[in-house]
């Protein structure tokens, strides 16, 4: 199993480039099962749940050329594609779910065993299927009792949906069968991701008709057949957050290329409120964190434009270190504070009650053996080891390779002091 060591570090300074995002590539990929040419994606970040999505579209029956040196991928779902996704990769990614639409719209048929990835909580579709049945698709009952989505439908028809809450999984499963449904769809609630928006933009370059991906009412007229597309992929807005952060925290000063700062502003603003400063230039985003003390401050995950989720544990990596003590709520998760006992093993003395965690703050941190216990509290826990005390060392890092392209290379340019060692 591989780990990484970490050791305390001097400031991070220099440049580094943000990678495609994942959580864009992913939906993307999945729509290109809905035209039988070819669609062409660049700035794909190499990464495990690229290579999962591959191998998953390819055992439907897709055609996939997967250059991720050149971070690219062509996918051709000419001819007979098949309903029925593996089991042994749906486990491997909760994101496989994405195909759903795209196969109903394909066979009218779709069997998905219901999907593994970060053991953050229930994460349930059930707002994927409420969307899908008011399109006329028919759920078998005692199959997902058994945790088996199988679902079928003559043709998927235009409706009015409404998401109880604003699911990006299942915004983009309803929209991607809604492009190719008799007539028109509107989902009120809808998520209002960067990621949404990306994926309405290529839909919309493959000839769908959508409106209002990026605000919570999304209309999509359908149409009758998609085509090709070529398409960049939106910069991780995730991992750009998890840079500035270490920044930050190391007290650095890094220059954070391909990166859009519209998608970042809630990280943004709360990291100017721990009295970080940051500069939009020509060349990319500035993030200079040399003042000290670190300013506490709450913050309370909410979808977006809300704080990210995705950004909690690296932020209380932050806040640990912060001068005085700080809230965290988590609203979008039911049970997404593990990292906590991991940040605790260093020194860190986090309570949580629920959803709230309390972070003292002001600690002088120790390395650790830590675990990262999901994609991005292994990011957090490696920020943690850049400031901590002596060594430490990090398992389970195959979830950080699940969404960091190159990490351990990136930090290294940063002068970071780590390093992944294979047993
Ligand atoms: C996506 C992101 C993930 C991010 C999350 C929230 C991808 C591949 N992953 O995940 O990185 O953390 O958005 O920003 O894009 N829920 C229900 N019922 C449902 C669907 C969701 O209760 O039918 C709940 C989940 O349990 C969870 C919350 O809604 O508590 C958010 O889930 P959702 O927005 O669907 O996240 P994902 O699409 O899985």
């Amino acid at each position: 199993m591989a780990k990484f060591l970490v050791q305390k570090s001097a400031p991070l300074r220099g440049e580094v480039k943000i990678s495609g995002s994942k959580n864009a590539v992913l939906p993307i990929m999945a729509a290109a099962l809905l035209t039988e040419e070819k669609c062409e994606i660049k700035d794909v970040p190499a990464l495990r749940d690229v290579e999962v999505m591959c191998k998953l579209l390819e055992s439907l029956g897709a055609s996939v050329e997967m250059d991720l040196a050149h971070n690219c991928v062509q996918i051709e779902a000419a001819g007979e594609i098949s309903w029925e996704a593996p089991f042994d990769l749906v486990k491997m990614m909760r994101a496989s779910i994405l195909v759903l639409g795209a196969l109903l719209i394909r066979t009218g048929r779709a069997i998905i065993h219901l999907p593994g990835g970060c053991a953050i909580g229930k994460r349930p579709v059930e707002l994927h299927l409420k969307g899908l049945r008011a399109m006329g698709v028919e759920i078998d009952e005692a199959q997902l009792n058994r945790g088996i989505v199988d679902a079928k439908v003559e043709k998927l028809s235009g409706s009015t949906i409404y998401l109880d809450f604003p699911s990006v999984g299942a915004t983009e499963v309803i929209v991607m069968a809604a492009t190719l449904a008799d007539g028109v769809t509107i989902l009120e609630n809808a998520a209002q991701e960067p990621e949404i928006v990306d994926l309405a933009n290529v839909l919309n370059k493959m000839g769908a008709r959508i409106k209002g991906a990026g605000t919570d009412t999304i209309k999509i007229e359908g149409v009758e057949s998609l085509k090709g597309v070529s398409h960049h992929v939106i910069p991780d807005r995730i991992e750009a957050g998890t840079f500035m952060v270490g920044a930050v925290m190391t007290g650095g000063n890094v220059l954070i290329k391909n990166i859009v700062a519209d998608h970042l502003k809630a990280v943004i603003a709360k990291l100017r409120e721990c009295g970080a400063e940051i500069q939009m230039t020509d060349e990319g985003l500035v993030v200079r964190g040399d003042r000290r003390p670190i300013n506490s401050t709450d913050i309370k995950t909410l979808p977006y434009p809300g704080f990210p989720t995705d950004m909690q544990s690296p932020f209380m990596a932050l806040l640990t270190v912060a001068k005085g003590p700080s809230v965290v709520i988590e609203t979008v998760f039911e049970n997404r504070f593990m990292h906590v006992g991991e940040f605790n093993r260093m020194g860190a003395n986090i309570k949580t009650n629920g959803n709230c965690a309390i972070i003292p703050g002001d600690k002088t941190l120790q390395g650790a053996q830590v675990v990262a216990t999901d994609l991005r509290a292994g990011a957090a826990v490696v920020l943690t080891g850049l400031v901590a005390d002596g060594t430490t060392e990090v398992s389970q890092i195959y979830h950080v390779d699940r969404g960091y392209e190159n990490f351990v290379e990136k930090l290294r340019s940063l002068g970071a002091n780590i390093m992944r060692v294979e047993e």
